[in-house]
């Protein structure tokens, strides 16, 4: 018995900010940002619009794709750093706004690792019996904790949410391997200070910005490719699969520089790896589902495809997965 992705979808808010808008915010230029990350524009949420309205948006999609009821789902699961409120989870909006009424819903917190975190974690219910069908999503208002004012960072983000219902199925579809990591003592590289039991909202956390992605990018950048490179390689040699047989690399989408680094370590020709960075900038966990989305419906991925999801984030964490379409 296999596992398939019966169904995806994926939502983006419908604001666009573009380069030159950042030219007018901050002290960049759309030169800088292109060349540097291969950024050109990103989607923003309005005020009104939440992590679990994107992710809802996108479940929605997803199911409609695989012709299900949402009281067939027996478990959601959300990737994200950014969730509607510490609790409840976002997963349980999610499940109040899809009408899940059967499914058990909670959130795992791997950064932009969160999808292929949720993704695995699905694998393992799905292979015990535990559950049939489950809802992995990636979710992210990542403008919301983004300091506007530092151009280090405000630049690199945006939101957005990716789902795929996981089904077993008797055809010859499967996640063939998934591979996770973690260092902790990386964690300060790439994080945001204020709001939990540390740093709790106050004025002084308000005035400090500690309510604000913090991140050291230039070391990140050489650990990134690193441990991409290596998650990567890891699943594939799991999976029992050479480079040959890969159809598509999914990388996440975090820098464009990171990406070619990746694909040179990996030795894949351009053509097999997937990028939209350009259009949406770094939306941490939704990176992954939003681009297995958009690669499937442009046709570059069809049923029986090899694809390599790959990511890598705060936590540090880090995780791929092999999946036969
Ligand atoms: C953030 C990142 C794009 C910066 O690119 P970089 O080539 O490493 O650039 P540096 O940080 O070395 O900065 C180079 C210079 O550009 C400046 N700079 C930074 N942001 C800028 C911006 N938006 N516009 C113009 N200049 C900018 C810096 O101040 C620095 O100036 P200085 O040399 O006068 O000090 C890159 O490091 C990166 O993508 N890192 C990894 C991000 C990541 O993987 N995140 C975690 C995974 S989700």
């Amino acid at each position: 018995m296999g596992i398939e992705i019966i169904g995806i979808g994926s939502y983006v808010p419908e604001k666009i900010l573009t380069n030159a808008e950042l030219e007018k915010m901050v002290d960049t230029s759309d030169e800088w940002i292109t060349t540097r990350t291969g950024i050109k524009e990103r989607r923003i949420a309005k005020d009104t619009e939440s992590t679990s309205d994107l992710a809802v948006n996108a479940s929605k999609k997803a199911i409609k794709k695989a012709n299900i009821t949402p009281d067939e789902i027996d478990a959601i699961i959300v990737g994200t750093i950014t969730p509607d409120m510490s609790f409840p989870s976002t997963a349980c909006f999610v499940q109040k706004g899809i009408g899940a009424k059967n499914a058990t819903a909670f959130d795992i917190s791997a950064a932009c690792s969160g999808f292929i975190y949720g993704v695995s974690i699905a694998r393992e219910f799905l292979r015990s019996g535990i559950f049939k069908t489950i809802l992995v999503i990636g979710a992210e208002t990542l403008s919301k904790i983004t300091d506007w004012e530092d151009r280090n960072t405000c630049v690199l983000f945006g939101d957005g949410a990716g789902a795929v219902i996981l089904r077993k199925t008797d055809s010859q579809s499967d996640i063939l391997s998934t591979y996770l990591g973690t260092d902790g003592t990386l964690g300060d590289l790439l994080y945001m200070p204020g709001g939990g039991s540390r740093n709790p909202a106050s004025q002084k956390t308000i005035k400090e910005r500690l309510h604000y992605v913090r991140m050291e990018g230039n070391k990140l950048f050489k650990i990134a490719v690193k441990k991409m490179t290596t998650a990567a390689q890891k699943a594939i040699e799991i999976a029992g699969i050479k480079c040959e047989d890969i159809k598509l690399i999914i990388p996440h989408q975090a820098n464009i520089r990171i990406v070619e680094g990746v694909a040179n370590q990996l030795k894949l020709p351009s053509e097999k790896v997937f990028l939209n960075i350009q259009k949406y900038g770094n939306t941490s966990a939704a990176t992954t589902p939003i681009a297995l989305d958009e690669a499937i419906s442009q046709g570059k991925l069809k049923k029986g495809d090899i694809v390599v999801l790959v990511a890598f984030g705060g936590g540090l964490t880090w995780g791929a997965t092999v999946i036969r379409l």
